[in-house]
């Protein structure tokens, strides 16, 4: 299926693809290789993609049906077939939309139900009525790991100039500095503790709830009126003491990486209050309308994945760079890594047989500028090519300060234009012909020369508020979606993470004092080693 997107690939691969800009049969590439969505546009005019290129990345689509899936998958069949369950949390932001029919019944009218007593909720801890044994909820803290943390704990900060609720923290890893370091900055008495969990059974989640319930027991009353569960275990959320009333259940058709449009956001509902909730949901909806109904080069998820699948399966490149020039999206690489690397990081075809291609790429990244004064070297002067994908807003939030976002958005420009044209030997010459001569001013020249023909995309958008970051979040899942469907894999299980949990399981004995002797030489080497030093 790749054999002749590589053929061609391999045809034009030394091409220096700034020259595209000049083809005659394309004289205005800037804007036939970008994709637009109302005021939010996707250019991958900085790529080797050309016209054939892009016909033939277009065709994977129908050749694998992609179509025919997306429909199915809004329709509410079971295409998660490892795990026998739909996938849908488009439902979630289907605010007007009509019903959703999951094994014939219409999902909507129990979704939307949630979706008002979250507000209701909200809403009360945001205006006081709701309060601890102390008066009013002053912080909040989300007890989550995974998809129960990164989408709330991203969207909240990405989202920080709309917050007008109380504090809200995070706290994932089983690590006792991390809730140490969060319950030392809050009260128990003012504090709401919000234990969110697909399964309710995750090990550090549940760990970390216990040790914030023993805190706040030693302190107030009745410390299960300050907490509330997010889970689709009701019964498990019971058994741990927490009433009906504050438990806002989801069904198991939500995967955990894509379930912060429901239940998993109330933290952020809490933050920035229902109305603008609802506004990242409709941009959420407008993006899955969008994905619906645009001819695939118009559709900015499909043609965001085919320039994925370009770079990692056709041109090789291993890993993908998420560069926000948006501080705001600080925690969008690392949301990011578990809604890419998490789908689409498989071995396996659906059918059950080794994957033909690369399965996904390596996601990582920070945002501009800082990345700038670290890693940009690599991606500048390094001997392997990291495709880029900026994110730049026209405006910021700070209008006073507007001359500094300008400063930025250049720096965010100039990198896409630096990654492209490089710096070649004889400008390297000019730069430094002042100070050397001879062979040193080779030598100095050579340590200047920037390769050039490094791929980018740019998104651009007018401005970060709750509609814009959820389009964005909605582009990035159906990109993931259509890039599984090309590579053929199911993008929404996670048998991956499975393994190391049950080793943990078996380890936590032997750590505890237990015979290491049955384990490998070097695990059971470890324990003595950390044994002796306190462990
Ligand atoms: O790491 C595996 C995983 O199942 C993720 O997919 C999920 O987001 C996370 O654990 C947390 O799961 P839960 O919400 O059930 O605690």
């Amino acid at each position: 299926m790749f054999d002749t997107l590589r053929n061609h690939q391999k045809s034009i691969a030394h091409r220096r693809f700034e020259t595209l800009f000049d083809a005659p049969d394309t004289p205005d590439r800037a804007q036939d290789f970008s994709a637009q969505m109302g005021d939010l546009v996707l250019d991958y005019s900085k790529t080797n993609i050309d016209s054939a290129a892009r016909d033939l990345l277009i065709d994977l689509l129908t050749q694998t049906g992609v179509a025919e899936k997306r429909d199915a998958m809004f329709a509410g069949a079971l295409i998660n077939e490892t795990e026998t369950r739909a996938v849908l949390h488009t439902a979630l932001r289907n605010l007007d939309g009509g019903p959703v029919h999951v094994d014939g019944q219409d999902v909507m009218p129990d979704i939307l139900e949630t979706l008002d007593r979250m507000a209701a909720f909200a809403e009360v801890v945001r205006d006081g009525s709701y309060m601890g044994a102390g008066g009013k909820i002053t912080d909040v803290i989300n007890i989550g790991i995974g998809g129960s943390d990164l989408g709330p704990a991203m969207a909240v900060k990405a989202l920080a100039p709309y917050a007008d609720g109380p504090r809200c923290h995070f706290v994932s890893n089983v690590d006792p500095s991390d809730i140490a370091g969060v319950l030392r900055v809050c009260d128990p008495a003012t504090t709401l503790v919000i234990v969110a969990s697909k399964t309710f059974t995750t090990i550090e989640t549940m760990t970390n709830a216990r040790t914030a319930m023993a805190w706040m027991s030693d302190l107030v009353g009745n410390p299960g009126h300050q907490f509330a569960a997010l889970s689709t275990a009701a019964d498990k959320t019971g058994a741990f003491g927490i009433a009906p009333e504050r438990v806002f259940g989801f069904e198991d058709w939500v995967g955990g990486r894509y379930s912060m449009w429901g239940p998993i956001g109330l933290s952020l509902m809490i933050a920035i209050g229902p109305d603008a909730f609802r506004a990242f949901l409709r941009g959420g909806q407008a993006m899955d309308r969008h994905f619906c109904a645009a001819d695939w080069q118009e559709n900015l998820p499909a043609m965001l994945a085919l320039v994925g699948i370009w770079h990692n399966q056709v041109c090789d490149y291993a890993t993908r760079a998420v560069l926000p020039y948006d501080n705001n999206l600080l925690r969008l690489p690392a949301y990011l890594q578990q809604l890419e690397m998490e789908s689409n990081g498989k071995g396996v075809s659906m059918d059950g047989a080794d994957l033909p291609v690369q399965s996904g790429p390596v996601v990582w990244g920070e945002p501009g500028t800082n990345g700038q004064h670290a890693f940009y070297q690599l991606i500048h002067q390094g001997t392997r090519v990291i495709p880029c994908e900026f994110l730049v807003a026209a405006r910021g939030h700070e209008d006073d300060l507007h001359h500094q976002h300008q400063l930025l958005v250049a720096n965010c420009l100039a990198q896409s234009e630096a990654l492209m044209k490089g710096r070649d030997l004889e400008q390297a010459r000019a730069k430094v012909a002042d100070k050397f001569t001879g062979e040193e001013l080779e030598r100095q020249a050579h340590h200047r020369v920037f390769p050039g023909n490094r791929p980018s995309t740019t998104l651009a958008y007018p401005l970060l508020d709750p509609f814009m970051l959820g389009q964005i979040i909605a582009l990035y899942e159906h990109r993931v979606f259509v890039e599984g469907v090309v590579l053929g894999l199911n993008s929404y299980d996670q048998w991956g993470v499975e393994l190391g949990k049950e080793l943990a399981t078996a380890l936590q004995p032997i750590v505890e004092g237990a015979d290491a002797s049955g384990k490998d030489g070097s695990t059971a080497n470890l324990v003595a080693m950390l044994r002796k030093n306190g462990l």
